[in-house]
């Protein structure tokens, strides 16, 4: 199989996360901060390097990282713990359902919700500045659309929004380990992110950035370890939002990733969007295909369509006589699609990364001359 499904999950995994993962099950075993002995210990200890591993790769302090199992939790984390009824949220219309469902729950509660015009995919700034005239408490926005690759631009946006006194939440589910997300040096409050698509993380890891100052209404209650005679959760971080035991294996996984994405990442960076550029370029030459998102591309994906034919059908034909896996349909951003008329037909998108090659490059584009002349 040819793999361009980058955007959805990565793959294959950095390779230091199958002996970081070998290693949680096999070596270390114990529950992370329930019990002083050895075995729990070192787990604990574990834990702490790869938070930060992961710190160190965003440029923050490593107790400014909550670690969660994907991006729609970190982003349910920070919305349902900042949003209060008669609180005002900005977002635009090309954010994943991961921040739209939260939201159209949070609006049955009494939180206003503008959702900004993002025209071709892409966000209009003028309306985001217009719109932080009204007193907004949180600006929502995604670094890149995960359907066209537009990008935002994340310092500017994150400067008009400070400067209007709202907080900002990133959501850097496609571009981080793309483009660098150096978030020490941003004006960001928040930003959520996956372990398992740039950073080459095994699945079901993720995080949330919570700048220092923040303080956030837990998702989720419980037992951490720490403070045990007390009922109430605990204040100190990252405590307060990471009741339960955690997913150890996942979680050392994730700090090898980022390691390994800290040391390398750029190469890969750079190579992926060599791919999807040149794929995007021998593709602007089929009459048939329809490209959507920028030119030049910022992130290593491209959506596209083949004449009027259902983008899930190009995507199984793909995947059924090509051997090339790829998303078609919506890829859970409704809005994004109404935004750039592709509703209906949803889109075929390509997403490139670390493992890719020129002859997957050549293979794909084989494909898409054999998809054109059935049509
Ligand atoms: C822009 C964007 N935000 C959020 C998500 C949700 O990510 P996760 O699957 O890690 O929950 C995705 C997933 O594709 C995404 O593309």
């Amino acid at each position: 199989m040819i793999y361009l499904d980058h955007a959805a999950t990565s793959w294959p995994k950095a390779p230091p996360v199958f002996e970081a993962m070998k290693e949680a099950c096999c070596q270390v075993g114990g529950n992370p901060g329930r019990g002083g002995h050895e075995m729990g210990l070192e787990a604990g200890r574990r834990i702490l390097a790869a938070r930060q591993q992961v710190a160190e790769l965003l440029g923050v302090g490593a107790t400014r990282i909550v670690f969660t199992k994907n991006t729609t939790e970190a982003l349910n984390l920070a919305l349902f713990g900042i949003l209060k009824p008669g609180d005002r949220v900005v977002t635009s219309s090309v954010e994943h359902n991961s921040v739209l469902r939260p939201l159209a729950a949070l609006e049955k509660r009494g939180v206003e919700v503008e959702v900004l015009p993002a025209p071709g995919g892409r966000l209009d700034l003028d309306a985001l500045a217009q719109a932080l005239k009204k007193e907004t408490r949180l600006v929502v926005l995604s670094h890149a659309s995960n359907v066209t690759g537009d990008i935002i631009p994340l310092a500017e946006v994150a400067e008009l929004v400070r400067s209007s006194g709202a907080l900002f939440l990133a959501d850097i589910a496609q571009s981080l380990g793309y483009l660098p997300v150096k978030l020490g040096e941003l004006p960001v409050d928040l930003a959520a992110f996956p372990g398992h698509k740039g950073l080459l993380g095994p699945l079901g890891t993720g995080g949330l950035y919570i700048r220092s100052g923040i303080v956030l209404e837990p998702l989720i209650y419980g037992g951490t370890g720490s403070y045990s005679d007390s009922v109430e959760q605990p204040e100190i971080l990252p405590d307060r939002y990471e009741s339960g035991t955690p997913n150890l294996p996942g979680i050392l996984g994730l700090g090898a990733a980022a390691e390994f994405v800290r040391n390398h990442g750029s190469e890969i960076a750079e190579k992926s969007l060599a791919l999807a550029q040149e794929f995007r370029q021998r593709l602007s030459e089929l009459e048939k295909v329809k490209i959507y998102g920028p030119e030049k591309l910022a992130v290593p994906l491209i959506s596209v369509n083949f004449g009027q034919e259902a983008s899930e059908e190009v995507a199984r034909v793909l995947s059924e006589f090509f051997q090339i896996a790829v998303r078609g349909g919506l890829h859970c951003a409704p809005l994004a699609h109404r935004t750039i008329g592709t509703e209906t037909q949803g889109t075929v998108r390509f997403s490139f990364g670390y493992g890719n090659t020129q002859e997957d490059v050549e293979a794909a584009y084989k494909a898409a001359v054999q998809i054109c002349l059935q049509l």
